[in-house]
């Protein structure tokens, strides 16, 4: 039996697609920089029908790279080499909230907005969030050790796994989903699983840790000279406003773009060149407590946002860069982290790094409070690697990590070694190896399939 007959006997021949025009919104990434040709793109419903595709394929010898939401920004999502796509969106369900331990199961292909609609029906919070809230699904956003701008608070998706359920490359079902608060018994293969990218294993449902409901909020936009500023600012809040939640930056330029294609107004009448937006979140009323914070770091003309739509009025600009710089050009996305006290000299030598690359120009913006700096690089040819590769060289000088948030993908394979060193790689290998001897999951992400394989 050939593999196409073998999936539709798993999952029906509906979800077994092989005409080029319905396979295609699969096969290009966001950015619009990876992509290429699946062999197939197969849809399976649930963990059992995962479990029997995988089977399929593994026996059949053929790769695979899963998919939810195709929001993912280093290239790890699409196929790059016939690969079979493997489309985790039908997977949807969410079950009961459990209220008094404050978690929930939820079905890998739902959306983040479907998690935290459901979590805020029970009074409770996902505590996880970001622009690809409506379109990534829980299974992506774990794979990914997905951040945004709560993580300073909250954590990254890690820190809300209290256990998941996968199916390896054999097609066998791992399930630790009771959520215990305490088990030591054995490997913690979900957090292995966690930021794994689709290299280890796919992921079929997540038990996902809530967070309290706190309703209460403000935000503040705060207009900066520097990027030494904006740190000790984030210093102060960090002191003063316990209520911290949310503490993102982005820079001038990049606001100028948002507006423009968002064809809105600035709501910043004195523009700067930097521009800091901070949010608090408590049960009750944190305005003064952020307003006194401000005060005392000598701020005087933030523009504070103390009702929904205010709020969400100045996000919008915040998120609004992926799209803006998206209808701009074919970015090179570059997700860097660098310890605080290396912020401003990082933020400071990227343009020269990238203009000595080549590139015309780059848009910078981030997580002020995790010191992640999304670097965007516009006028690159998509193949040409030497802007990446001053940015990335540039982060690791600094004591930084090639990737923040966003995982390694394909984009940042060829650099993991530079950063993580030769003896972290040799046991990332290994790994690999153990769980996936035949390299069937998503080939070349996170480890180039070069050496040892
Ligand atoms: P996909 O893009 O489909 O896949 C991403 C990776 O996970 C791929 O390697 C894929 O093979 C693997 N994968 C997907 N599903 C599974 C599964 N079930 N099992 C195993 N592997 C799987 N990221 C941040 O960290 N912080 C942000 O603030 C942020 N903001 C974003 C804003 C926008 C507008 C966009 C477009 C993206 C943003 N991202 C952000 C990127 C982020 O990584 C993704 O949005 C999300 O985590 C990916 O989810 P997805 O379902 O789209 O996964
Ligand atoms: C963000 O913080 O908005 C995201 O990580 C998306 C991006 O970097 O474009
Ligand atoms: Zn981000």
């Amino acid at each position: 039996m050939d593999l196409r007959q073998a999936l539709v006997e798993v999952v029906g021949s509906r979800h077994v697609l092989s005409d080029p025009e319905l396979k295609s919104s699969y096969e290009r990434d966001y950015t619009g920089r990876y992509g290429g040709r699946a062999r197939l793109v197969v849809r399976p419903a649930d963990t059992e029908q995962v479990a029997g595709v995988m089977a399929a394929c593994a026996r059949a010898g053929a790769a695979i790279v899963p998919q939810g939401g195709n929001t993912g920004l280093v290239g790890a999502s699409v196929p790059r080499n016939g690969e079979v796509l493997l489309s985790l969106q039908r997977l949807t369900a969410i079950g009961d909230v459990d209220e008094a331990i404050g978690q929930v199961t939820v079905g890998a292909g739902a959306t983040l907005a479907a998690l935290q609609d459901a979590a805020k029906a029970a009074d409770q919070d996902a505590a996880l969030d970001f622009g690809a809230r409506d379109s990534c699904t829980d299974g992506g956003v774990v794979a990914c050790d997905a951040g945004g701008a709560r993580a300073l608070r909250h954590g990254t998706a890690r820190a809300h796994v209290a256990g998941l359920e996968a199916v390896l490359a054999d097609g066998s079902i791992v399930s630790r989903l009771a959520g215990l608060t305490k088990d030591n018994a054995g490997y913690n293969l979900p957090q292995l699983l966690v930021g794994s990218e689709g290299t280890l294993g796919i992921i079929t449902r997540v038990r996902w840790k809530l967070a309290p409901l706190l309703a209460a909020r403000v935000a503040a936009l705060v207009p900066l000279q520097t990027a030494r500023e904006a740190a000790d600012l984030l210093r102060a809040l960090r002191a003063d406003a316990p209520s911290l939640e949310s503490c993102d930056f982005f820079l001038d330029e990049g606001l100028e773009l948002v507006l423009e294609h968002q064809q809105r107004e600035s709501p910043i009448k004195d523009r700067s060149p930097f521009y800091v937006l901070a949010e608090c979140a408590a049960q009750s009323d944190p305005t003064e407590e952020l307003a006194a914070a401000l005060e005392d770091a000598g701020i005087d003309d933030a523009l504070i946002a103390d009702d929904t739509a205010s709020r969400r009025g100045l996000w919008t600009l915040r998120e609004g860069h992926t799209d803006a710089i998206n209808a701009a050009g074919v970015p090179h996305k570059l997700d860097i982290g660098v310890p605080l006290r290396e912020l401003d000299r990082f933020i400071d030598a990227v343009p020269g790094a990238v203009e000595q690359a080549g590139a015309e120009r780059v848009i910078l913006f981030g997580h002020l409070g995790d010191g992640n700096v999304h670097v965007n690089v516009l006028g690159a040819d998509p193949d040409d690697e030497r802007p990446d590769e001053a940015v990335l060289e540039l982060a690791i000088k600094c004591g930084g990590t090639i990737s923040a948030e966003h995982g390694v993908g394909v984009a940042k394979a060829a650099y993991l070694e530079r950063a993580r060193g030769p003896a972290e790689l040799a046991a990332m290998r290994a790994i690999k190896r153990a769980l996936d001897p035949d390299n069937l999951l998503n080939p070349g992400a996170v480890l180039t399939a070069t050496r040892g394989r």
